[in-house]
């Protein structure tokens, strides 16, 4: 007989439950919720381009981000799931924007054609549009009766400046405009990887936060420290996969950075000593959430997995 799929008794407190569980619980929650807002769209082709990168084998990193980090303060899972969807909906927009040719020209995302090739440019940018869109009407318009209208307020906030021109777009922007630069310096595209990459990667945290009823300043900036090493990481990790993974692993054209002659962190340093920067920025990562204890478990085991991987 087939089991039935265990569904979390509500006693159970999110911070006891292992990164595994929380992923297997938290992703039919953010699935539901993109269906729920896709079904309605009046146009099926739109639809279709928003979908097909939405829920198309992404790796659900930042939605991961804001549940392990909500799990910390046991916030209600009702609060996280609007800040866990409208971040991978935000993550989505950027692909489909990044990949388009007058950005990054990729013809391949996640094994399968990007957005623009797979539907048409004209769609992939209104679908990159749309997603961002979508993204603000469900954080501000959502429902969530624990969600005080203050902390919907603080989330909007912290949402908009990082993916915005605070943030996310203005690294993009740097990011096609001067990272061809051979003298770029290892300090200005440390920038542009906190505006491009990080700056979301901090939103997912503090977003995670701000769901709960946590309001502890020691808090807030030990998780900022934690979420900008992270972040950083993750970009620099994407540059040596860039250059070493291969395609059928990686999903995405090897080398897709030298076709399009960026100068990345890994071509500056080195391929060995970009490798030890990662290393050393994981650890001060996993250092600034140490004093969490036993609460951070997933948070800390999401930390490490993403350390670990491979694309
Ligand atoms: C890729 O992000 C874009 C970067 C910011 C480096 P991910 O590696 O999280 O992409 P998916 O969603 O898993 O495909
Ligand atoms: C993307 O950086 C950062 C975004 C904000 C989308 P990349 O251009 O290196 O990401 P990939 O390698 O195409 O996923
Ligand atoms: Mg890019
Ligand atoms: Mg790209
Ligand atoms: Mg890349």
């Amino acid at each position: 007989m087939a089991m039935k799929k265990a569904i979390l008794p509500m006693t159970t407190r999110l911070h006891e439950l292992s990164l595994a569980t929380l992923s297997e619980q938290t992703k039919p929650r953010t699935e539901q919720l993109f269906h729920q807002y896709l079904a309605g769209i009046p146009a099926s082709e739109l639809k279709a381009a928003m979908a097909y990168t939405l829920l198309n084998g992404g790796k659900h990193i930042r939605p991961l981000l804001v549940y392990a980090t909500g799990a910390i303060f046991d916030a209600p899972l009702e609060n996280l799931d609007i800040p866990a969807s409208v971040v991978e909906l935000i993550h989505a927009y950027s692909l489909i924007h990044d990949d388009l040719p007058a950005m990054d020209n990729a013809d391949l995302r996640r094994g399968k054609p990007s957005c623009h090739r797979a539907f048409s440019e004209g769609l992939a940018i209104l679908a990159g549009d749309s997603l961002h869109t979508l993204a603000i009407q469900i954080m501000a318009g959502h429902p969530a009766p624990l969600l005080k209208p203050e902390r919907r307020n603080r989330m909007i906030t912290t949402l908009t400046e990082a993916c915005g021109p605070y943030g996310m777009a203005a690294g993009q922007a740097l990011d096609i405009t001067i990272m061809h630069d051979r003298d770029i310096s290892i300090d200005l595209l440390t920038n542009i990887y906190q505006l491009k990459t990080g700056m979301l990667f901090s939103a997912c945290i503090e977003l995670g936060r701000l769901a709960s009823k946590d309001d502890d300043a020691f808090n807030q900036q030990a998780l900022m420290r934690f979420s900008k090493a992270l972040g950083l990481a993750f970009q620099i990790q994407d540059d040596i996969l860039d250059m070493e993974a291969e395609t059928a692993l990686l999903g995405k054209t090897k080398d897709t950075d030298t076709i399009n002659r960026k100068i990345t962190y890994p071509k500056i340093t080195g391929l060995s000593a970009a490798k030890d920067t990662v290393q050393t920025l994981y650890q001060e990562a996993l250092e600034a959430i140490n004093y969490l204890g036993d609460r951070a478990n997933a948070l800390r085991d999401l930390t490490r997995q993403l350390l670990e991987r491979k694309k």
